[in-house]
């Protein structure tokens, strides 16, 4: 009888091992999950939420090739702008009927190069502000219905820097183009202004915003009382 129960009792551990030693080796063996969300879980301040939108494409735009022939440069992008921060025309025919998001965002919203107008798409810094025509025209006419003496405002200079090799400052404000990755990066984004560092993501980390007007105020002279 004791012989008995000694042989139970091995039998019961023995099968306990067994059963204890499996689970945990094919529990290490399960897929790692990583996860994808960080960014968007964590919470981040308000104002520049904007920045991190396009984050989840930073490293394909890293390692993406440049396509020399189908580059934009600075003078066409202001080209099409009434005046420095107006809503560029629309440089292409569009559909018939066609002026919201469902027209223009299967284009506009991830880019992409487009045969019939042998060109990238430009990102949408704004995919939320749905009703596109709104602001976004095509030319109908090229002179003036009066002749006027409008000249266009001058865009802010580039390569402001404290120091060679120093961040350069943001010379733009901000409104509308929180979405640093929409125009700095990708095939389409304008080339003086492609960032070599798309990956880094948190851009205003290191690049400060200058939106206050200098004054030149002359040779400095403390007052004396
Ligand atoms: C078939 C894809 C496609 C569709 C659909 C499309 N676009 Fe475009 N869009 C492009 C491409 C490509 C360019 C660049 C053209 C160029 O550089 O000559 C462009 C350029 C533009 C530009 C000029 C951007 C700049 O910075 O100069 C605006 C504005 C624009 N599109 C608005 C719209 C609007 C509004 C709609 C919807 C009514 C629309 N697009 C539909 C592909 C498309
Ligand atoms: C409330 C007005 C408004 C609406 C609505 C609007 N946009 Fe814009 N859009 C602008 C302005 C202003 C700019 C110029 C931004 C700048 O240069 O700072 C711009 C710029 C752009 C650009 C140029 C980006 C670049 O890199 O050159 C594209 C493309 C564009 N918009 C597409 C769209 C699409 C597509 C829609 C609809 C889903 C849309 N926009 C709705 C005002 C608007
Ligand atoms: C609508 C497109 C657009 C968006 C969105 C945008 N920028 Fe710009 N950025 C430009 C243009 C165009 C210039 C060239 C100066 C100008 O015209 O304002 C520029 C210039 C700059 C420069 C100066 C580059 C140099 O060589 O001196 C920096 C830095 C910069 N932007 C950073 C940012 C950051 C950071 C964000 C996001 C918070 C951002 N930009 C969002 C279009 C954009
Ligand atoms: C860790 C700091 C840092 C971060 C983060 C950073 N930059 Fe920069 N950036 C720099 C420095 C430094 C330069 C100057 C490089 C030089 O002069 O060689 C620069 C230059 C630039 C330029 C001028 C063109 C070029 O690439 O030389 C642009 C545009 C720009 N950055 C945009 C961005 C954008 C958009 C982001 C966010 C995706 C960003 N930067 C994030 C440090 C940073």
């Amino acid at each position: 009888m004791k012989r008995l129960f000694i042989i139970f009792l091995f039998v019961l551990l023995l099968g306990a091992t067994i059963g204890l030693w499996s689970y945990s080796y094919f529990e290490s063996h399960e897929e790692a999950t990583i996860e994808t969300n960080r960014i968007s879980e964590s919470s981040s301040i308000p104002s520049e939420a904007g920045m991190f939108e396009r984050s989840h494409f930073a490293m394909e735009y890293a390692i993406m090739p440049i396509d020399e022939d189908y580059q934009r440069d600075l003078n066409s992008y202001y080209d099409n702008r009434a005046f420095y921060g107006a809503p560029p025309t629309i440089p292409h025919q569009i559909e018939e009927g066609g002026i919201g998001a469902n027209a223009c965002l299967k284009c506009h919203e991830n880019g992409g190069f487009v045969d019939k107008f042998q060109a990238y798409t430009p990102v949408s810094p704004h995919p939320e502000k749905s009703n596109c025509v709104q602001c976004h025209v095509q030319v109908k006419s090229t002179s003036f219905f009066v002749p006027s003496t409008w000249v266009k405002n001058h865009p802010p200079a580039t390569g402001n820097q404290a120091l060679e090799g120093s961040p350069p400052i943001v010379p733009h404000s901000l409104q509308l183009r929180e979405n640093c990755l929409s125009c700095h990066a990708g095939p389409s984004a304008v080339k003086e202004i492609r960032t070599t560092h798309p990956d880094r993501i948190n851009c205003r980390q290191c690049h400060v915003i200058n939106e206050k007007k200098t004054v030149d105020i002359g040779t400095f002279k403390r007052e004396i009382k």
